[in-house]
């Protein structure tokens, strides 16, 4: 049976659904994550292998989640036990759906902290706290910061609401508006400062950073963290972008779509890493500092150029909405699950999952003071968390995506759903998906553990 739409509604267009995807995909993945991660890893051979995982495993998995959420038209997990009996197959590949639920509650509950800190300094960019420091003053200010637990958990808990009150009312309604403005805008800003790190930063030595690959500090474990960047940037592996797929019309051309999404996601993030590289090294900062590097490098360019309190306010704001589009996705699935097999309406699901992922927050929050020597494999709660989620658990769940899409759903399914054109096409995202994806994902797993 193919349900033609889903119960919780539909996007009104295909562009609607590109917005609220691109809405998902970029975030704090690009502008945070992305840069930091880069910074840790050597720069240029680890970017190498972010754009060779977006285009080899990032946009074929992504047409798979679309096609999957669209032919199976509910919350993901009973998308993925409509679809497998569907094709015949047994129920246990509902767990790509649950193993989805609780990696978004883990992702969630450090992502609103992440957030919450973004919050924080939109009011400090506001109040032209950064205006005249050093780059020692930014890095007291994100200091004294981080290690106030109950600052943290204030704007972790406004987050935290604001996402809810929105999951709440249904994702399409004030997403796409919030969108349409937003992206443009965030590339503007995002422009302006390559802009202002060309002038006042050290581009070259920046640009280089990215782009020049060194092999020799290619490791083992930055492959691993580049495909797990390139899964959580572009929200896959979890059921997020399965959920806005299974609220797209049957019309629009699935692989045109993703096509449009991963390009801005890359873009984003690749404009992020120009702005914020030119001026660690201008200032003489770390870039392997960790979480901290964009709150550390970008509010001391806003401390010294001129009209830099306006444009800190505006940089944050689109922040914090970018930070929202995020995270209203990742509370999607579980939300569509609860009110579909709870009989519950949106707004308690919305509450009940937003609880869960705001307590387990707290452990973040607190490892970044009162727990910050407890540690897991030299990693705190939160990077624990943070490791596993992006690292191993999205690249699972895309794993498991792809055996289901290439051998477990017919060809013929598969080729009815996406309705490409293109045979040559068809066949190479068939194969990517069936074969290039897996077969990376497992090859990766293995060398990390040390098994080839
Ligand atoms: N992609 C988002 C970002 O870059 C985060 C995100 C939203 C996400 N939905 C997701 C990550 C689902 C993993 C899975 O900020």
């Amino acid at each position: 049976m193919i349900i033609k739409t889903s119960i919780h509604g539909q996007w009104s267009s295909r562009v609607a659904f590109i917005l609220a995807a691109t809405g998902s995909a970029v975030g704090l993945g690009n502008i945070w994550r992305f840069p930091y991660i880069a910074g840790e890893n050597g720069g240029g051979a680890f970017v190498l292998v972010y754009l060779l995982c977006i285009l080899l495993l990032g946009l074929p998995i992504m047409i798979a989640e679309i096609m999957l959420g669209r032919r199976g038209r509910q919350s993901p997990i009973n998308t993925m036990l409509s679809l497998a009996r569907d094709e015949g197959r047994s129920p246990l590949w509902g767990g790509i759906g649950w193993l989805g639920v609780v990696t978004g509650f883990f992702i969630l509950s450090f992502y609103s902290v992440i957030a919450g800190w973004t919050l924080a300094y939109l009011f400090r960019a506001g109040g032209a706290s950064f205006a005249g420091l050093d780059a020692e003053g930014v890095s007291a200010l994100f200091t004294a910061l981080i290690s106030d637990p109950e600052k943290l958990l204030a704007w972790h808990t406004i987050f935290m609401i604001m996402t809810v009150m929105v999951v709440a009312r249904g994702v399409q309604s004030g997403l796409e508006k919030a969108v349409k403005l937003l992206m443009p805008g965030l590339l503007v800003v995002l422009v302006l400062l390559v802009g202002y790190a060309a002038i006042e930063g050290n581009f070259w030595q920046g640009f280089a950073f990215m782009f020049r690959p060194d092999f020799a500090s290619l490791t083992t474990n930055s492959i691993l963290l580049a495909m797990g960047q390139a899964f959580f940037t572009l929200s896959l592996g979890m059921g997020a972008i399965m959920a806005y797929g299974s609220y797209l019309s049957s019309q629009a051309s699935i692989v045109k779509t993703a096509a449009v999404v991963v390009s801005a996601d890359t873009l984003v993030a690749l404009l992020a890493g120009l702005a914020i590289f030119p001026i660690v090294f201008a200032s003489a900062l770390e870039p392997a500092q960790g979480p901290g590097l964009i709150f550390v490098t970008l509010p001391l360019a806003f401390a010294q150029m001129p009209g830099g309190t306006v444009f800190a306010t505006l940089f944050f704001t689109l922040l914090v909405l970018a930070a929202w589009t995020s995270a209203i996705s990742i509370m999607e699935p579980a939300t569509a699950w609860l009110a579909e097999n709870h009989e519950m309406d949106r707004a308690k699901a919305a509450s009940i999952i937003g609880g869960v992922a705001w307590f387990l927050g707290i452990g973040s929050i607190l490892s970044f003071s009162l727990w910050a020597n407890y540690t897991f494999l030299g990693m705190t709660f939160f990077d624990t968390l943070d490791y596993l989620t992006s690292n191993i658990l999205l690249p699972l769940g895309g794993f498991l995506i792809a055996l289901f899409v290439g051998f477990k759903m017919k060809i013929s399914s598969v080729q009815e759903e996406l309705a490409m054109r293109q045979r040559w096409l068809f066949y190479v995202w068939y194969y990517l998906v069936r074969f290039v994806a897996p077969i990376a994902i497992a090859l990766i797993f293995l060398r990390a553990v040390g098994l080839i």
